[in-house]
């Protein structure tokens, strides 16, 4: 009987990390030991097992090796049971296991199930909604599979989950739960806007990841809801019109990816409530306005990248700024005039540049024909992609002209 000889079951090591990731209070949720259903037989865990590999392993995946005549499935790969229970699977954890198909109802009879990680297989089609009905499920991750279709009710209705990673998947409806941790949505094919009940979870504190979707629209001003969240990363969407000034109300963040989006507008004074950031990218956005000067203060900044956006004016030059490697405010060269510091620009206008100088020599015309030329072209030699690099020869043709522009301008 499956049961009885399976007493001593594995802990497989996938199963140990999977656990391992889970927040600590899920110590707390267990100690709620589950109680059999009624209807449950002692091979109801076995049954449901064979069902899984029958409908997700052929020949290859890792549950080919589950064989069905040995009922000590607590030591297959990927299975781990209840230490009380002895004969319930209470975490199955099999990544790039080769599984394929449809995730079969079956998996609703494993009801001791307390984490499911699959990620990084061939599953495909819809999340049955019997994986909403597993009451002690708070762990589940489902990323880089096909899975497709809408995120069941019976999973967004939940409010136990602690974890929720369904990356990478051709998913198109967004769920939510209401004591979610973290909840990883990133690249999916989510469109419209973000529904602004994923704010009024307030237990969000680990993260919030929705990149890399087709989200439209304005961010919510209830995004301020979210008063405990430590990374929000919203990047590479289509995101419009301004940052809501109430995302400075997030004061635990310690990261914001809002990088390519189409936002515009400044960056809102209310951040200079985000003591705790260490890294803010809203690189390639159409922000305009200055470059907050309250960044500065933002002493646990990092990283902090501002380039490709419409910003102007001078550049700080305390705190962070001070650290030029952390920080890029890279524009186009065409934007260059904007960028640099005005006082370069103003002090060399009225001759102080070249005051050393004792040839009478135009200060404008050397900032113009050489300063800025130089830093358009070191500009052009840092472009992130080698085919938007000039060529040596045309850096030896530049800097030969830039030569000549300065000798003449000093006689
Ligand atoms: C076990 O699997 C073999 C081969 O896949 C099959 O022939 C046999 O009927 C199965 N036995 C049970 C009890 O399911
Ligand atoms: C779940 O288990 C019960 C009892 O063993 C069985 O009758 C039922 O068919 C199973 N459900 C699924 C979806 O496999
Ligand atoms: C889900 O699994 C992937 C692949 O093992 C892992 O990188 C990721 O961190 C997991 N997600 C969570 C939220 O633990
Ligand atoms: C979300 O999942 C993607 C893909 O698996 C991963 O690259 C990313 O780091 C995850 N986000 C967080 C916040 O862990
Ligand atoms: C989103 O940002 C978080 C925090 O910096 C990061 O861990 C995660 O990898 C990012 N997501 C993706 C898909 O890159
Ligand atoms: C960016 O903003 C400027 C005004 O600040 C506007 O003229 C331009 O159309 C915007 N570009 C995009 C792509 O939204
Ligand atoms: C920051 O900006 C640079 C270009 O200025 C870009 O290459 C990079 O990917 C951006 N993001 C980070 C996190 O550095
Ligand atoms: C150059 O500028 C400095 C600072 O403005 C000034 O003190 C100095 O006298 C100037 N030298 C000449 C030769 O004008
Ligand atoms: C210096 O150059 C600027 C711009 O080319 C020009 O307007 C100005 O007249 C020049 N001044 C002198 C003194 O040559």
């Amino acid at each position: 009987m499956a049961s009885a000889s399976a007493g001593t079951p594995g802990f497989p090591v996938l199963a140990a990390i999977a656990l391992a990731c889970l927040p600590c209070f899920l110590s707390i949720a267990s100690s709620s030991a589950p109680t059999a259903p009624p209807h449950d037989t002692p091979d109801t865990d076995l049954q449901a097992l064979l069902c899984l590999k029958l409908r997700l392993s052929g020949t290859t995946g890792a549950m080919a090796s589950w064989r069905n005549d040995s009922a000590q499935y607590c030591s297959w790969p990927g299975v781990t049971c209840s230490k009380r229970h002895t004969s319930r699977v209470v975490s199955l954890a099999l990544d790039s296991a080769s599984l394929h198909g449809q995730i079969p109802p079956c998996i609703g009879n494993l009801t001791f199930l307390r984490s499911v990680h699959l990620p990084n297989n061939k599953l495909n089609g819809q999340i049955p909604p019997e994986l909403g009905n597993l009451n002690h499920l708070t762990y589940l991750n489902l990323s880089y599979n096909g899975l497709t279709g809408m995120i069941p009710n019976s999973l967004s209705s939940c409010s136990r989950f602690q974890i929720i990673d369904l990356a990478n998947n051709f998913l198109d409806a967004l769920g939510y739960c209401k004591n979610l941790e973290a909840l990883n949505l990133s690249h999916n094919s989510f469109s419209g806007s973000i529904p602004k009940e994923l704010f009024t979870l307030s237990a969000l504190a680990e993260g919030l990841d929705l990149s890399h979707n087709q989200l439209s629209g304005e961010i919510p001003l209830e995004i301020g809801g979210l008063i405990n969240l430590e990374s929000l990363n919203i990047s590479n969407n289509q995101l419009s019109g301004i940052i809501p000034s109430t995302l400075g109300d997030c004061m635990h963040l310690e990261s914001l990816h809002m990088e390519g989006n189409l936002l515009h507008g400044a960056i809102p004074k209310p951040f200079i409530n985000l003591r705790g950031v260490t890294e803010m990218d809203l690189f390639q956005n159409n922000l305009s306005g200055e470059i907050p000067e309250f960044f500065e203060s933002l002493t646990s900044m990092k990283l902090l990248n501002v380039s490709f956006n419409n910003l102007q004016g001078p550049v700080p030059t305390g705190g962070i700024f001070q650290n030029t490697g952390e920080v890029f405010i890279q524009a186009f060269p065409q934007k260059i005039d904007e960028v640099l510091d005005p006082y370069i620009t103003s002090s060399s206008e009225d001759g102080d540049l070249d005051n050393n100088s004792d040839h009478g020599n135009n200060a404008t015309d050397s900032v113009d024909s050489c300063i800025v030329q130089l830093v358009k072209l070191s500009l052009l030699c840092s472009m992130e992609t080698p085919k938007d690099r000039p060529t040596m020869q045309d850096v030896y043709a530049e800097v030969i002209t830039i030569k000549e522009a300065f000798a003449a301008l000093h006689g």
